[in-house]
Protein backbone atom coordinates (compact mmCIF):
# COMPACT_ATOMS: atom_id res chain seq x y z
CA UNK A 1 0.00 0.00 0.00
CA UNK A 2 1.32 3.36 -0.72
CA UNK A 3 0.68 6.27 1.60
CA UNK A 4 2.40 9.46 0.92
CA UNK A 5 3.92 8.31 -1.67
CA UNK A 6 5.55 5.73 0.62
CA UNK A 7 5.72 2.30 0.36
CA UNK A 8 3.80 0.95 3.67
CA UNK A 9 3.87 -2.54 2.42
CA UNK A 10 7.73 -2.79 3.01
CA UNK A 11 9.03 -3.22 6.49
CA UNK A 12 9.92 0.06 7.93
CA UNK A 13 13.33 0.48 9.86
CA UNK A 14 12.98 2.04 13.44
CA UNK A 15 14.87 4.85 14.62
CA UNK A 16 17.39 3.65 17.13
CA UNK A 17 19.80 5.96 19.09
CA UNK A 18 22.74 5.47 17.97
CA UNK A 19 21.99 2.26 15.48
CA UNK A 20 20.11 4.28 12.71
CA UNK A 21 22.68 6.38 11.73
CA UNK A 22 23.02 6.70 7.87
CA UNK A 23 25.50 4.02 7.42
CA UNK A 24 22.63 1.42 8.72
CA UNK A 25 20.22 3.75 7.25
CA UNK A 26 22.10 3.51 3.31
CA UNK A 27 22.48 -0.53 3.91
CA UNK A 28 18.91 -0.99 4.74
CA UNK A 29 17.64 1.23 1.46
CA UNK A 30 20.01 -0.68 -0.44
CA UNK A 31 18.25 -4.28 0.67
CA UNK A 32 14.68 -2.82 0.40
CA UNK A 33 13.67 -1.20 3.39
CA UNK A 34 10.90 1.12 2.44
CA UNK A 35 11.22 3.86 4.86
CA UNK A 36 14.07 4.68 7.01
CA UNK A 37 14.08 7.12 10.19
CA UNK A 38 16.95 8.81 12.06
CA UNK A 39 17.07 8.20 15.33
CA UNK A 40 15.64 10.52 17.81
CA UNK A 41 16.50 14.14 17.82
CA UNK A 42 15.75 16.77 20.55
CA UNK A 43 13.48 19.33 19.40
CA UNK A 44 14.77 22.32 21.62
CA UNK A 45 18.34 21.21 19.66
CA UNK A 46 17.25 21.37 15.97
CA UNK A 47 15.11 24.65 16.95
CA UNK A 48 18.85 25.66 18.30
CA UNK A 49 20.82 23.98 15.76
CA UNK A 50 22.64 22.55 17.61
CA UNK A 51 25.68 20.72 16.27
CA UNK A 52 25.46 17.67 16.74
CA UNK A 53 21.04 17.60 16.56
CA UNK A 54 21.83 18.48 12.73
CA UNK A 55 24.36 15.49 12.40
CA UNK A 56 21.72 13.32 13.68
CA UNK A 57 19.11 14.27 11.34
CA UNK A 58 20.83 15.21 8.64
CA UNK A 59 20.96 12.80 5.95
CA UNK A 60 21.29 12.02 2.25
CA UNK A 61 19.35 11.96 -0.95
CA UNK A 62 19.72 8.15 -1.37
CA UNK A 63 18.23 7.58 1.90
CA UNK A 64 15.20 8.77 1.48
CA UNK A 65 12.09 8.30 1.84
CA UNK A 66 13.11 8.78 5.40
CA UNK A 67 12.03 10.42 8.71
CA UNK A 68 13.16 12.11 11.22
CA UNK A 69 12.21 11.78 14.72
CA UNK A 70 12.04 14.36 17.42
CA UNK A 71 11.95 14.27 21.06
CA UNK A 72 9.97 16.79 23.06
CA UNK A 73 7.55 18.03 25.30
CA UNK A 74 6.52 21.74 24.18
CA UNK A 75 3.88 22.93 21.87
CA UNK A 76 6.06 26.05 21.51
CA UNK A 77 9.11 24.34 20.81
CA UNK A 78 7.94 21.70 18.60
CA UNK A 79 5.94 23.90 16.78
CA UNK A 80 9.16 25.53 15.02
CA UNK A 81 11.65 23.04 15.47
CA UNK A 82 9.35 21.33 12.75
CA UNK A 83 10.07 24.19 10.76
CA UNK A 84 13.78 23.85 11.23
CA UNK A 85 13.98 20.29 10.35
CA UNK A 86 11.94 20.54 7.12
CA UNK A 87 14.61 22.16 5.77
CA UNK A 88 15.93 19.32 5.58
CA UNK A 89 13.50 18.05 3.20
CA UNK A 90 12.46 14.61 5.11
CA UNK A 91 9.34 13.10 4.04
CA UNK A 92 8.07 11.96 7.71
CA UNK A 93 8.41 14.02 11.11
CA UNK A 94 7.40 11.77 13.87
CA UNK A 95 7.02 12.64 17.58
CA UNK A 96 8.51 9.62 19.82
CA UNK A 97 5.98 8.76 22.42
CA UNK A 98 7.30 5.65 23.36
CA UNK A 99 10.85 5.86 24.55
CA UNK A 100 11.18 4.40 28.07
CA UNK A 101 14.54 5.35 29.43
CA UNK A 102 14.20 7.19 32.69
CA UNK A 103 16.49 9.96 31.51
CA UNK A 104 13.93 10.58 28.74
CA UNK A 105 10.69 10.09 30.76
CA UNK A 106 12.28 11.69 33.87
CA UNK A 107 12.30 15.48 31.47
CA UNK A 108 8.42 14.26 30.68
CA UNK A 109 8.88 13.47 27.12
CA UNK A 110 9.41 9.97 25.27
CA UNK A 111 6.28 7.33 26.42
CA UNK A 112 5.56 9.74 29.55
CA UNK A 113 3.85 11.63 26.95
CA UNK A 114 1.18 8.95 26.80
CA UNK A 115 0.34 10.31 30.65
CA UNK A 116 -1.65 12.95 29.11
CA UNK A 117 -3.26 12.35 26.01
CA UNK A 118 -4.47 15.78 26.15
CA UNK A 119 -1.25 17.33 25.95
CA UNK A 120 0.26 15.32 23.56
CA UNK A 121 -3.07 16.34 21.28
CA UNK A 122 -1.42 19.89 21.92
CA UNK A 123 1.87 18.55 20.75
CA UNK A 124 0.79 17.05 17.47
CA UNK A 125 -1.12 19.71 16.66
CA UNK A 126 1.42 22.47 16.98
CA UNK A 127 3.65 19.72 14.52
CA UNK A 128 0.74 19.25 12.48
CA UNK A 129 0.03 22.96 11.90
CA UNK A 130 4.15 23.75 11.00
CA UNK A 131 4.31 20.81 8.70
CA UNK A 132 2.52 21.96 5.90
CA UNK A 133 2.16 19.06 3.76
CA UNK A 134 5.04 17.04 5.25
CA UNK A 135 3.02 14.17 7.35
CA UNK A 136 3.78 14.11 11.11
CA UNK A 137 3.14 10.65 12.66
CA UNK A 138 3.50 9.55 16.39
CA UNK A 139 5.31 6.35 17.70
CA UNK A 140 4.00 4.72 20.58
CA UNK A 141 4.18 1.89 23.36
CA UNK A 142 0.67 0.74 24.86
CA UNK A 143 0.43 2.67 27.78
CA UNK A 144 2.79 2.95 31.35
CA UNK A 145 2.11 -0.56 32.95
CA UNK A 146 -0.22 -3.41 32.18
CA UNK A 147 -2.10 -1.63 34.22
CA UNK A 148 -2.48 1.63 32.90
CA UNK A 149 -2.83 0.67 29.08
CA UNK A 150 -4.36 3.92 27.13
CA UNK A 151 -2.99 3.16 23.62
CA UNK A 152 -6.39 3.63 22.33
CA UNK A 153 -6.58 7.57 23.79
CA UNK A 154 -3.32 8.49 22.28
CA UNK A 155 -3.87 7.18 19.05
CA UNK A 156 -7.38 8.81 19.07
CA UNK A 157 -5.69 12.41 20.13
CA UNK A 158 -2.91 11.49 17.52
CA UNK A 159 -5.82 10.88 15.05
CA UNK A 160 -8.19 13.84 16.30
CA UNK A 161 -4.66 16.12 16.05
CA UNK A 162 -3.74 15.47 12.19
CA UNK A 163 -1.64 12.69 13.16
CA UNK A 164 -1.10 11.00 9.20
CA UNK A 165 -0.51 7.81 10.71
CA UNK A 166 0.81 6.21 14.02
CA UNK A 167 2.89 2.91 14.98
CA UNK A 168 2.77 1.20 18.09
CA UNK A 169 5.66 -0.55 19.51
CA UNK A 170 3.20 -3.54 21.85
CA UNK A 171 4.63 -3.46 25.05
CA UNK A 172 4.06 -1.08 28.11
CA UNK A 173 6.53 1.65 28.91
CA UNK A 174 7.88 -0.24 32.76
CA UNK A 175 7.57 -3.09 30.73
CA UNK A 176 10.84 -2.61 28.61
CA UNK A 177 11.75 -5.45 26.62
CA UNK A 178 10.75 -8.01 29.30
CA UNK A 179 6.85 -8.41 28.57
CA UNK A 180 6.24 -10.15 25.69
CA UNK A 181 4.71 -8.29 22.73
CA UNK A 182 1.18 -8.27 22.92
CA UNK A 183 -0.03 -8.18 19.47
CA UNK A 184 -3.67 -8.14 20.12
CA UNK A 185 -3.75 -4.35 21.07
CA UNK A 186 -3.49 -3.74 17.49
CA UNK A 187 -7.00 -5.04 15.86
CA UNK A 188 -8.31 -2.82 18.94
CA UNK A 189 -6.21 0.30 17.94
CA UNK A 190 -6.75 -0.17 14.52
CA UNK A 191 -10.51 0.25 15.31
CA UNK A 192 -10.58 3.00 16.87
CA UNK A 193 -8.77 5.09 14.60
CA UNK A 194 -9.36 5.55 10.97
CA UNK A 195 -5.40 6.55 10.00
CA UNK A 196 -3.00 4.46 9.14
CA UNK A 197 -1.26 1.88 11.92
CA UNK A 198 2.37 -0.13 11.71
CA UNK A 199 3.07 -2.51 14.22
CA UNK A 200 6.59 -3.07 16.00
CA UNK A 201 8.07 -5.31 18.48
CA UNK A 202 9.80 -8.52 18.16
CA UNK A 203 10.39 -8.98 14.10
CA UNK A 204 13.22 -11.14 14.09
CA UNK A 205 11.97 -12.87 11.30
CA UNK A 206 10.77 -13.23 7.62
CA UNK A 207 8.10 -15.86 9.57
CA UNK A 208 7.36 -13.36 12.52
CA UNK A 209 6.88 -10.37 10.07
CA UNK A 210 4.17 -12.58 8.07
CA UNK A 211 2.56 -13.69 11.22
CA UNK A 212 1.93 -9.87 12.43
CA UNK A 213 0.95 -8.98 8.72
CA UNK A 214 -1.52 -11.84 8.12
CA UNK A 215 -3.07 -11.69 11.81
CA UNK A 216 -3.48 -8.70 13.02
CA UNK A 217 -5.41 -5.51 10.87
CA UNK A 218 -2.25 -3.36 10.42
CA UNK A 219 -0.86 -1.32 7.66
CA UNK A 220 2.48 -1.44 8.25
CA UNK A 221 5.46 -3.04 9.61
CA UNK A 222 8.46 -1.64 11.98
CA UNK A 223 11.75 -3.53 12.56
CA UNK A 224 14.77 -2.65 14.75
CA UNK A 225 16.38 -5.48 16.55
CA UNK A 226 15.82 -7.56 14.01
CA UNK A 227 17.61 -5.86 11.63
CA UNK A 228 20.81 -5.43 13.36
CA UNK A 229 23.33 -7.59 11.35
CA UNK A 230 20.74 -8.69 9.50
CA UNK A 231 19.25 -6.07 6.57
CA UNK A 232 18.86 -8.94 4.63
CA UNK A 233 15.16 -9.48 5.76
CA UNK A 234 14.03 -6.51 4.27
CA UNK A 235 15.00 -8.04 1.11
CA UNK A 236 13.48 -11.58 1.94
CA UNK A 237 10.07 -9.70 2.49
CA UNK A 238 9.99 -8.25 -0.04
CA UNK A 239 10.81 -11.10 -2.73
CA UNK A 240 8.35 -13.08 -0.56
CA UNK A 241 5.18 -10.46 -0.60
CA UNK A 242 6.11 -10.13 -4.54
CA UNK A 243 6.98 -13.05 -6.11
CA UNK A 244 6.04 -15.68 -3.39
CA UNK A 245 9.10 -17.18 -2.15
CA UNK A 246 11.71 -17.13 0.40
CA UNK A 247 15.31 -16.62 -0.89
CA UNK A 248 16.72 -18.14 2.39
CA UNK A 249 19.44 -16.28 4.50
CA UNK A 250 22.17 -14.95 2.65
CA UNK A 251 25.32 -17.03 1.70
CA UNK A 252 28.73 -15.84 3.31
CA UNK A 253 29.53 -14.02 0.68
CA UNK A 254 27.26 -11.53 0.87
CA UNK A 255 27.02 -11.20 4.96
CA UNK A 256 31.03 -10.31 4.00
CA UNK A 257 30.37 -8.22 1.24
CA UNK A 258 27.42 -6.15 3.37
CA UNK A 259 29.36 -6.21 6.52
CA UNK A 260 32.64 -4.52 4.74
CA UNK A 261 30.52 -2.18 2.82
CA UNK A 262 28.90 -0.95 6.27
CA UNK A 263 32.13 -0.86 7.68
CA UNK A 264 33.16 1.38 4.65
CA UNK A 265 30.20 3.60 5.29
CA UNK A 266 30.83 4.09 9.34
CA UNK A 267 34.27 5.20 8.02
CA UNK A 268 33.02 7.47 5.63
CA UNK A 269 30.25 9.09 7.82
CA UNK A 270 32.41 9.38 11.49
CA UNK A 271 36.06 9.06 10.68
CA UNK A 272 38.54 5.89 11.74
CA UNK A 273 38.27 6.08 15.24
CA UNK A 274 34.89 7.25 16.50
CA UNK A 275 33.95 4.18 13.29
CA UNK A 276 35.56 1.90 15.31
CA UNK A 277 33.20 0.60 17.84
CA UNK A 278 30.02 1.24 15.68
CA UNK A 279 31.99 -1.59 13.35
CA UNK A 280 32.76 -3.95 16.15
CA UNK A 281 29.55 -3.89 17.90
CA UNK A 282 27.75 -4.56 13.87
CA UNK A 283 30.33 -6.83 12.56
CA UNK A 284 29.17 -9.09 15.87
CA UNK A 285 25.50 -8.64 15.04
CA UNK A 286 26.15 -9.60 11.12
CA UNK A 287 28.35 -12.84 12.61
CA UNK A 288 26.24 -14.14 15.42
CA UNK A 289 24.79 -16.82 13.22
CA UNK A 290 27.89 -18.70 12.46
CA UNK A 291 30.06 -20.60 14.18
CA UNK A 292 33.17 -19.31 16.11
CA UNK A 293 31.04 -15.89 17.01
CA UNK A 294 32.97 -17.29 20.96
CA UNK A 295 36.24 -17.25 19.43
CA UNK A 296 35.49 -13.44 17.81
CA UNK A 297 34.57 -11.85 20.96
CA UNK A 298 37.34 -12.78 22.87
CA UNK A 299 39.34 -11.58 20.25
CA UNK A 300 37.78 -7.89 18.52
CA UNK A 301 37.69 -5.68 21.68
CA UNK A 302 41.24 -5.56 21.65
CA UNK A 303 41.22 -4.30 18.38
CA UNK A 304 42.45 -0.53 17.62
CA UNK A 305 41.85 0.40 14.69
CA UNK A 306 40.06 -0.57 11.57
CA UNK A 307 42.64 -1.86 9.71
CA UNK A 308 43.31 -4.60 12.36
CA UNK A 309 39.63 -5.15 12.40
CA UNK A 310 39.23 -6.04 8.45
CA UNK A 311 42.33 -7.99 8.93
CA UNK A 312 40.60 -9.99 11.90
CA UNK A 313 37.46 -9.92 10.03
CA UNK A 314 38.66 -11.38 7.08
CA UNK A 315 40.71 -13.92 8.58
CA UNK A 316 37.33 -15.24 10.71
CA UNK A 317 35.69 -15.13 7.00
CA UNK A 318 38.02 -17.72 5.83
CA UNK A 319 37.85 -19.90 9.24
CA UNK A 320 33.91 -19.94 8.88
CA UNK A 321 34.33 -20.83 4.96
CA UNK A 322 36.60 -23.81 5.48
CA UNK A 323 34.59 -24.94 8.39
CA UNK A 324 37.51 -24.26 10.70
CA UNK A 325 35.11 -23.69 14.13
CA UNK A 326 33.64 -26.24 16.21
CA UNK A 327 29.57 -26.20 16.13
CA UNK A 328 28.32 -23.66 18.87
CA UNK A 329 25.34 -24.35 20.99
CA UNK A 330 22.90 -21.77 19.06
CA UNK A 331 20.63 -21.26 21.81
CA UNK A 332 23.58 -20.26 24.27
CA UNK A 333 24.62 -17.91 22.20
CA UNK A 334 21.21 -16.09 20.95
CA UNK A 335 20.59 -15.83 24.32
CA UNK A 336 23.89 -14.49 25.29
CA UNK A 337 23.11 -11.86 21.98
CA UNK A 338 19.66 -10.90 23.59
CA UNK A 339 21.52 -10.23 27.06
CA UNK A 340 24.47 -8.33 25.48
CA UNK A 341 22.68 -6.81 22.82
CA UNK A 342 20.13 -5.20 24.97
CA UNK A 343 23.35 -4.27 27.46
CA UNK A 344 25.11 -2.34 24.60
CA UNK A 345 21.85 -0.65 23.55
CA UNK A 346 20.59 0.82 26.40
CA UNK A 347 24.18 1.65 27.49
CA UNK A 348 24.57 3.70 24.28
CA UNK A 349 20.98 5.30 24.78
CA UNK A 350 22.06 6.38 28.11
CA UNK A 351 25.49 8.13 26.63
CA UNK A 352 23.87 9.98 23.71
CA UNK A 353 20.44 11.34 25.67
CA UNK A 354 23.16 12.42 28.13
CA UNK A 355 24.74 14.24 25.56
CA UNK A 356 21.90 15.82 23.12
CA UNK A 357 18.49 15.33 24.74
C1 LIG B 1 19.31 0.63 20.70
C2 LIG B 1 17.93 1.06 20.56
C3 LIG B 1 17.69 2.38 20.38
C4 LIG B 1 16.39 2.82 20.22
N1 LIG B 1 16.19 4.13 19.98
C5 LIG B 1 14.93 4.56 19.70
C6 LIG B 1 14.70 5.89 19.30
O1 LIG B 1 15.61 6.73 19.14
N2 LIG B 1 13.41 6.25 19.07
C7 LIG B 1 12.37 5.35 19.20
O2 LIG B 1 11.21 5.71 18.99
N3 LIG B 1 12.59 4.07 19.56
C8 LIG B 1 13.83 3.67 19.79
N4 LIG B 1 14.04 2.36 20.09
C9 LIG B 1 12.90 1.42 20.09
C10 LIG B 1 12.75 0.74 18.71
O3 LIG B 1 12.49 1.69 17.71
C11 LIG B 1 11.61 -0.29 18.73
O4 LIG B 1 10.41 0.36 19.03
C12 LIG B 1 11.82 -1.40 19.74
O5 LIG B 1 13.16 -1.85 19.76
C13 LIG B 1 10.90 -2.59 19.47
O6 LIG B 1 11.15 -3.09 18.19
P1 LIG B 1 11.98 -4.46 17.96
O7 LIG B 1 11.32 -5.50 18.84
O8 LIG B 1 11.86 -4.72 16.49
O9 LIG B 1 13.38 -4.21 18.43
C14 LIG B 1 15.32 1.91 20.27
C15 LIG B 1 15.58 0.56 20.46
C16 LIG B 1 16.86 0.11 20.60
C17 LIG B 1 17.09 -1.34 20.77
Amino acid sequence: MKLFGIDFGKLILAPMAEISDAAFRKISRKFGAGLVFTQMVSADGALKNNFTTLRYLSFARNEKPIGVQVLGNDPKILGPAVKEILKFNPDIIDLNSGCPVSKVTSNNMGSSLMDDPKHLGKLINSMVKSAGSTPISVKFRLGKDLTKINIIESAKAAEDNGAAFITVHVRTSTGKYDERPRYEWLNKVKEAVKIPLVANGSIFSLEDALYVKENFNVDGLMIARGALGNPFIFQRFNTFTEKGFDPGPPDLSLVKETLFEHINLLKLEFGEILALDKAKKHSIWYLREYNGITKLLEKIFAVKDLNSLYELLENHFNKILSGFYPEEDRAIIQEKFFKRVLFWLLEDNYKILSKTA
